[in-house]
């Protein structure tokens, strides 16, 4: 057990003080994803939805195209040494087969640039959307969906593979088949439930292809997939309890089973709980947060065996009045999971908010405020919030004190 109490002997009254700390080599650091940042992206699903008005134009969002090296400069300010981002497909593959060398090579310096900063890059293949031409022929429900995508992956990783070590080929698999096949939110506004399994069971297949192909070319890289989990939980009815544990399986375990045997790691995104009965505090976001439920979706999924990156983690809260505490307390759980009073820990090595800076929050737009940076999206002036220097007390001192 790894807490150690200390007194704080300059203060006039001592002062207990608790500090957790974390294993030697933890990653800290935080995530974005291309769409959501980089702006001037035209040629994907989501800028043709929102030319047709059907979802929020992302338009310049935080320009880190061209301003990463700014953005990389913060997160080493601010103690990080990881960070998380993703190639934007349709930049990379404007049409179908035709790959785009000017965008490895912009990419290839934005990897450099994490790398001569000692940021330890996570990179997402594929973060939600897809090219507009894959999306035209049906995009992973089409009959080459599945080749399509593992061309692409092998093409990335040729020209990128020797930059970055840690590799997730998709992100959170299920909410994109949810909010795309079944809620009719997001493209290609499905909402129907079989295109929504199908889909989810093309992306476990798809991955399994990715993992064994990026394997074959350079068995080295870490690669697995960032998978949003939720705590089902439910209060003492048995109807209520059956619910929770048959979500719980269709939406957190059913996928990993599927990939089992295929991922070096497991990337987890952990942002709220489901309660089945009982009244609950939900969020600007509709969401109730929960720091305790990260503590067991952990223990969950110790069964699979791998090391775990916690790859999203994060609260909208535009005062910053919230975020400190709600980064601390998932901390303070996440600590918990690895040095349990009791048995074996959780193999947990390394914590990403969501995210380093204010970006394009999918169908709500611009109105939620996730960043630990405040972007001012009128001159693209970036201001780092309290929390964020918080956050960075405890990823230089690899502890959290209490
Ligand atoms: C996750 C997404 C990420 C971001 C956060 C708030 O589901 O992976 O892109 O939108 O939610």
């Amino acid at each position: 057990m790894d807490v150690m109490i200390e007194k704080n002997k300059s203060a006039d009254k001592k002062v207990s003080k608790k500090i957790l700390k974390f294993p030697p080599g933890f990653l800290w650091g935080a995530s974005t994803a291309a769409y959501q940042v980089e702006g001037g992206i035209e040629n994907n699903d989501w800028a043709k939805a929102a030319r047709d008005g059907k979802v929020p134009p992302a338009g310049k969002a935080c320009d880190s195209y061209h301003l990463y090296a700014k953005d990389f400069d913060i997160a080493e300010r601010l103690g990080h040494n990881a960070h998380r981002l993703s190639i934007e497909w349709s930049r990379v593959e404007p049409q179908e087969g035709k790959f785009e060398n000017k965008e490895i090579e912009h990419y290839r310096k934005v990897l450099k640039a994490l790398n001569r900063r000692r940021l330890e890059p996570f990179v997402t293949l594929w973060h939600f959307t897809l090219p507009e031409w894959f999306a035209r022929k049906g995009g992973f429900l089409s009959p080459h969906g599945k080749a399509i995508f593992i061309r692409y992956c092998s093409y990335v990783i040729e020209k990128l593979g020797d930059l970055a070590k840690y590799w997730i080929t998709m992100n959170e698999p299920m909410v994109y088949a949810g909010q795309g096949y079944l809620k009719g939110l997001w493209p290609p506004f499905g909402k129907n439930i079989f295109d929504f399994i199908n889909v989810a069971d093309v992306l476990a297949t798809s991955h399994n292809l990715a993992y064994e192909k990026i394997k074959s070319l350079n068995p080295k890289l870490q690669v697995g997939i960032a998978k949003n989990n939720i705590f089902f939980d439910s209060n003492r009815k048995l109807i209520n309890h059956l619910f929770s544990r048959f979500l719980k399986w269709f939406y957190n375990d059913r996928f990993l089973n599927k990939i089992s045997g295929h991922q070096d790691f497991i990337g987890l995104n952990y942002y709220r709980r489901h309660k089945f009965g009982g009244k609950v505090k939900l969020d600007e976001m509709g969401w109730n947060l929960y720091p305790r439920g990260i503590y067991e979706v952990l223990l969950d999924l110790k069964k699979y065996h791998k090391p775990i990156y916690i790859t999203e983690n994060g609260l909208a809260d535009a005062k910053d009045s919230r975020r400190e505490k709600f980064i601390k307390d998932h901390l303070t759980w996440i600590h918990r999971a690895i040095y349990p009073p009791a048995g074996e820990g959780v193999d947990v090595r390394g914590y990403l908010y969501w995210s380093l800076l204010d970006n394009f929050e999918w169908h709500h737009g611009y109105g939620p405020r996730f960043g630990l940076v405040e972007m001012d999206y009128e001159n693209m002036k970036r201001k780092i919030r309290p929390s964020a220097r918080e956050y960075a007390k405890i990823c230089r001192k690899n502890s959290l004190i209490l």
